[in-house]
């Protein structure tokens, strides 16, 4: 019998979060089930600090709202979490014994874990500590594992799509070559897509390593047909063939967790390489945090709310260690188990390493073929 559940935002924040915590917490009272939510994630958790969300004003009308009503944090991980000393020394400890005995003190049934591949993993190991958790599948990068689709991209998307036909127009005035620098670690989701949607010319990801030749010569074929403007979209992971990818570790975060690093500057340079190749001028325009916030699409906020829904549902069955997901369209759960791929140390650190199962764009998807199709220049 579930009496009592607590929801857990995780990770960057992306649209979405609310419509989930909404889903879950309404299914809740739907059953007469106490719903709260810890405050910031994992840290929440933690320092053992939560609201009550049913009944709750900031929990109303909160389904167009971005950003998440209960915050989130990144970088904390409990089995490796980060813990500041009044004398300004910084230590990792492994925090989860006290995150099960919070838990339990508080009495929740079920802990919903919204988050990456990252907060899935340690959702994984609280599960396996004894912790009733169900994951629901969030990232603006799309890269979560055993699912087609995360809450949080579509938006994303939508952002970006605006963005490249924003830069249409400018480009197309001073025959320019626009770039416009996407979110995308190591998935290139939100590049490609958006680069269909947006009617782009080339989408470096960061699953094709590119020659920046083969972009600068599909740029001017398109001059040659009288075209004086060319839109590029890169993956803030893309990486030459023989570059590195341009990430910078963030100063004072773990340099163990492939969490920490930071992304940006390909752009910038794309574009710089490309007016160099080409002679013609280029801009770069780096989109940043415009794609997580902000009011979700529609799309976001039905499949939130559906996930959401669905998370409770699995609760209400003693369905738990699993990720709520959608598979060829439909809405189903999978095994914790599963998403975490090989890396099943419990306690283990990760997000975006090698041991970690990001879903990345593979050759003979859709996407690819349909960009492929409609000539656009993948970079290779
Ligand atoms: O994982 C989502 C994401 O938006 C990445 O694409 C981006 O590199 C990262 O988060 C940046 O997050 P933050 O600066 O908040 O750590």
């Amino acid at each position: 019998m579930i009496k009592k559940v607590a929801i857990l935002a995780n990770g960057g924040d992306v649209s979405g979060f609310n419509a989930v915590i909404r889903a879950i917490m309404r299914a809740a009272m739907t059953h007469g089930i106490e719903c709260y939510g810890y405050i910031d994630g994992y840290k929440g958790l933690v320092e053992n600090n939560y609201i009550r969300l049913d009944g709750n004003p900031i929990a109303s009308g909160i389904i167009a709202k971005g950003g998440s009503i209960i915050g989130s944090s990144t970088n904390t991980i409990v089995f490796h979490y980060k813990v500041k000393h009044e004398d300004g020394t910084i230590t990792y400890e492994d925090l989860s014994d006290l995150c099960v005995k919070n838990v339990r003190e508080a009495g929740f049934d079920c802990v919903f874990t919204l988050g990456g591949d990252s907060t899935q993993k340690s959702s994984r190991d609280l599960f396996l500590k004894g912790i009733n958790t169900i994951g629901v599948p969030k990232t603006i990068d799309n890269d979560v594992a055993c699912t087609d689709i995360t809450f949080g991209y579509n938006t994303a998307v939508s952002v970006a799509t605006e963005a490249i036909d924003r830069l249409h127009t400018t480009a197309e005035t001073h025959h320019r070559i626009m770039v416009l620098e996407v979110m995308g670690r190591f998935a290139g989701w939100i590049a490609l897509e958006s680069a269909i949607s947006g009617g782009a010319d080339v989408a470096l990801i960061p699953e094709i390593p590119y020659d920046l030749n083969k972009a600068a010569e599909a740029i001017k074929k398109r001059q040659a047909r009288g075209k004086n403007f060319s839109l590029v979209v890169v993956s803030e992971g893309a990486m030459s063939k023989d570059g590195t990818i341009e990430a910078h570790e963030a100063e004072g975060l773990d340099s163990k967790s492939g969490i920490s690093i930071k992304f940006g500057g390909i752009g910038p340079k794309v574009a710089k390489e490309l007016q160099e190749l080409t002679g013609m001028e280029a801009r770069c325009t780096v989109l940043g945090y415009m794609q997580r916030g902000g009011t979700p699409t529609a799309y976001d906020r039905v499949i939130s709310t559906k996930y959401g829904a669905k998370a409770m549902e699995l609760a209400l069955e003693g369905k738990f260690g699993v990720l709520t997901v959608i598979k060829d369209g439909e809405l189903s759960s999978v095994p914790l188990e599963e998403v975490i791929g090989n890396n099943k140390e419990i306690g283990a650190v990760q997000g975006g390493t090698a041991d970690s199962n990001v879903r990345r764009v593979t050759m003979d998807h859709d996407l690819v073929k349909t960009a492929r199709n409609i000539g656009i220049c993948l970079g290779d």
